[in-house]
């Protein structure tokens, strides 16, 4: 996708039902068309910076799950559906400004970070700014809601300052590592399943099936995404591997790597502890840790977490609703960008 506003967005599925595509396609480019509005600030200023992000591109890949899991109610068009499209994409956008501050991170999707383009007083700004936005739009979506969107937020700060902190002395570093990666990413996902099922009016079991597949599935999306940080080149992924290697974040080809006892892995383990700032040593690591069987090891983790994720939808009548949620589970298993 161009990223520009308004833009009928190209799905980040294959849905195989034409007409199912077509409402996604429809519902995507109105969410679009919102999108851009509530990036205006009072100043163009402040609209450009909140602008940068959204019109740099992006998956849209949460507001996508929403319109999705709001097929499975009676009222998938209603104006409520999208807005929650909306708050989820802008509380993901704006968490983005403020991980790629965390991260030290220069590119994304393709782009300049907001960090790198200005400085990271005005990334950090902007993405209060859309949180504010965000959380605006919710409370039209009523006090549910806005109690759901809260504990979201609490959850996925929680997962990201966790992410900066040593697991506890006996604790599993796996353990620690998948809470992180459920409260950052997790949980907005869960919370995208959920509030497209409940918002198109779907029936309490169908709410609670969808959230966990959605918890599961977005769980997977981060674990995909680490071992991408890895494997892809930034014309794929938009962004500069081995990012996570340089911020010392150890994700899970690393953890798992590090479980490693065969001795034609010293070096690699050596570099893992090592100070990875350096242009050398990282460029090293990253080449060792592309060809380490903790990369296949990791990419049959996710597939059995998306296995796990699908068995949920078993509470949905089969159908191309469901197909495409069991596609959309097998997209985030073997994702390439
Ligand atoms: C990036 O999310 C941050 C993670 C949680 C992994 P996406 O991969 O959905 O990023 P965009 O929205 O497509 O840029
Ligand atoms: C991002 O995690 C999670 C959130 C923004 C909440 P990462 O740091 O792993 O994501 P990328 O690789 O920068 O997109
Ligand atoms: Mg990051
Ligand atoms: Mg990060």
């Amino acid at each position: 996708m161009t990223g520009s506003a308004a833009q009928p967005a190209a799905l980040a599925l294959p849905v195989l039902d034409e007409a199912l595509a077509d409402r996604l396609r429809g519902r995507l480019g109105v969410v679009e068309e919102m999108l851009a509005g509530y990036c205006e600030g009072r100043t163009r200023y402040v609209s450009d910076a909140a602008r940068h992000l959204l019109a740099a591109g992006g998956k849209r890949f949460r507001p996508l799950l929403v319109l999705l899991a709001a097929e499975v109610g009676e009222d998938p068009d209603n104006e409520e559906v999208l807005k929650a499209a909306c708050v989820v994409e802008l509380t993901h956008v704006a968490s983005l400004y403020h991980d790629d501050v965390m991260d030290e991170a220069d590119l994304r999707r393709g782009a300049d970070t907001a960090n790198a383009r200005w400085d990271n007083l005005v990334a950090i700004l902007t993405g209060d700014f859309l949180f504010g936005r965000s959380s605006e739009v919710t409370a039209d979506l009523g006090p549910e809601a806005v109690r759901i969107q809260a504990q979201t937020f609490t959850r996925l700060v929680e997962g990201q300052i966790l992410e900066t902190v040593q697991p506890e002395p006996g604790e599993d570093p796996l353990a620690h590592y998948l809470e992180v990666v459920a409260g950052k990413t997790g949980s907005l996902i869960a919370t995208s399943a959920r509030y497209g099922a409940h918002f198109s009016g779907a029936s309490e079991e169908v709410v609670g099936a969808l959230t966990s597949y959605g918890e599961i599935v977005g769980s997977a999306f981060q674990l995909s995404d680490d071992i991408l940080d890895i494997a892809s080149e930034s014309v794929e992924s938009g962004k500069t591997p081995g990012t996570d290697l340089r911020e010392g974040v150890p994700t899970l080809p690393v953890l798992m790597a590090r479980a490693s006892t065969d001795p034609a892995d010293a070096r690699l383990l050596e570099l893992l502890d090592a100070d990875l700032t350096d242009d050398a040593l990282h460029a090293e690591a990253l080449e060792l840790l592309r060809a380490h069987p903790a990369m296949a090891e990791a990419r049959a983790y996710v597939i059995a977490r998306t296995d796990e994720a699908k068995q949920l939808l078993e509470v949905l009548p089969e159908g191309p609703v469901r197909s495409a949620l069991e596609a959309f589970a097998d997209v985030v298993a073997t994702r390439t960008a």
